[in-house]
């Protein structure tokens, strides 16, 4: 039973994983051991931890990409499952930032863009409209019309925050949206999607391995052993 006080308010948990196990390979590789967290909305948390714990593992059974063996994945109240209706709500709500773009490289900026309004049955000039603000917020509207293999690296990684917001989700997963980078255009696209994030409002769950950029998250978590530990001094 969720109380008024989780229901309204920035203290309201978004995002909840509830003794979350899941194994690959017929269970001969099992990444997650019981998953314990919850992000609250508004809070940017940085899930940390070496390459192979299991950091994107967990961030798709968030974003309904996969689906764990046990336990529970609770996305904005509503538990994720084999639901289709549940799935398409997700794809509103949720937007996903991987770490290598995931864009349609013959395809422009703003083809790539505009897929995810058609999927939610935005109409075209609002949706047309608000990647207009988009663009202009990540320096790229003068590269509307460009296909993405003409585009920088970081110009992709811009396209794909760009893109990950279009339907305006309430919560934005990023898998090492940064990790194909280098440091200084990390650094550019980092400032960008707190910034985005922090405008709009949005929950912010990013995964990475470098401690410098989850130290600009609010909170940062470990990922250890296939759980969840959260240092004391976060
Ligand atoms: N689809 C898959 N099939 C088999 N093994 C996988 C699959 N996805 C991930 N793994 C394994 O699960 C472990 C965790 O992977 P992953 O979640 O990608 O870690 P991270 O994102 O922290 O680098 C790794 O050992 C990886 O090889
Ligand atoms: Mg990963």
């Amino acid at each position: 039973m969720r109380t008024m006080e989780q229901e309204s308010g920035s203290g309201r948990v978004v995002l909840c994983a509830e003794g979350v196990w899941k194994s690959y390979d017929d269970g001969a590789v099992t990444v997650l051991k019981g998953v314990d967290m919850e992000v609250s909305a508004g809070q940017t948390v940085a899930l940390c931890g070496p390459s192979g714990c299991g950091k994107s593992t967990l961030l798709h059974l968030f974003g309904g990409l996969d689906e764990a063996d046990r336990g529970r994945i609770v996305v904005n109240g509503a538990e994720v499952n084999r639901h289709g209706d549940l799935l398409r709500l997700l794809r509103r709500e949720v937007g996903f930032v991987f770490q290598l773009h995931n864009l349609i490289p013959d395809l422009t900026l703003e083809e790539n863009c505009l897929i995810p309004t058609v999927a939610a049955g935005t109409p075209r000039a609002m949706a047309r409209a608000r990647l207009g603000e988009l663009a202009e917020r990540t320096g790229l509207s003068h590269r509307l019309g460009h296909r993405i293999q003409k585009l920088s690296g970081g110009e992709r990684q811009r396209t794909a925050l760009c893109r990950a917001l279009m339907n305006r989700p309430r919560i934005l997963l990023a898998d090492e949206p940064t990790g194909s980078l280098d440091e200084q255009t990390s650094e550019v696209v980092l400032e960008l999607l707190l910034d985005l994030a922090a405008g709009e409002g949005v929950t912010l769950l990013m995964a990475t391995h470098d401690r410098g950029l989850a130290a600009r998250c609010d909170r940062m978590v470990e990922m250890h052993d296939g759980r969840i530990h959260e240092p004391a001094y976060a």
